[in-house]
């Protein structure tokens, strides 16, 4: 991912319409499961952009992100919030039992270049087996309706799109998914738990599983 450091701050930073109103919808919809008690993991935090947002209403945020500029981005961004922390390691060699209240992993962690494909259904389970019974996970993917944005989004960052083949972006950075409502429907009612699966924006999905 460190090649695509400064792409991705970029994004975040300096965000499109459209990418903006998905980050405010995101952040206001996960705000509703937050109380002054709750304790969140944020899978891949990046920056810390969405830590950021949620430490003030929370107990405890933790973010973990394997590559280190994203560490210490977050580290500079969350300074001033003695409630966040970040963890530098990859989600899937680190076990947090039960522990939190909420879980996330947001901008399409689930359909990045970096995850193997077979390893979508354990990136949720390993979010589930953190949470606590009767909390929630939510994950956000780039949605196929939304797939036309690519031509938009990856030029403002700096990114290249050679082609777009089926549901998948292939770029200059390597090949960014977009799903289906099916394919999300698979991946959630495979792990037996109730879910919803929501269109906030026309470029994100949202996938909310209770643990
Ligand atoms: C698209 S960025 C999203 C960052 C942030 N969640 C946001 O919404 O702004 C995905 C992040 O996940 C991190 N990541 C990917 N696979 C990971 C893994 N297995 N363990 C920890 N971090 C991971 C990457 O380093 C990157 O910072």
């Amino acid at each position: 991912m460190s090649n695509y450091f400064r792409q991705y701050i970029r994004a975040v930073e300096n965000p499109l319409p459209e990418m903006a109103e998905y980050f405010d919808k995101e952040n206001f919809y996960l705000k509703n499961y937050v109380t002054p008690d709750s304790v969140i993991l944020d899978v891949g935090c990046g920056n810390g952009r969405t830590m950021k947002f949620l430490a003030p209403y929370a107990k405890t945020v933790i973010g973990v992100d394997y590559d280190k500029k994203m560490i210490a981005a977050a580290g500079n961004n969350l300074s001033r919030f003695d409630n966040a922390k970040v963890i530098y390691c990859d989600f899937f060699h680190y076990q947090f039992k039960k522990m939190f209240d909420l879980s996330l992993a947001s901008y399409n962690l689930l359909g990045s270049s970096e995850l193997d494909p077979r390893r979508r259904p354990l990136l949720l389970q390993n979010m589930l087996e953190c949470t606590k019974p009767g909390k929630h996970i939510v994950l956000s993917v780039w949605s196929d309706q939304g797939i036309e944005f690519a031509n938009k989004y990856y030029p403002h960052i700096g990114i290249r799109v050679k082609k777009i083949e089926g549901n998948d972006v292939v770029t200059d950075h390597g090949i960014f998914k977009r799903f289906t409502k099916d394919e999300l429907n698979h991946l959630a009612v495979a792990t037996g738990r109730e879910f919803q699966l929501l269109e906030l924006t026309d470029i994100f999905y949202l996938l909310d599983l209770k643990a």
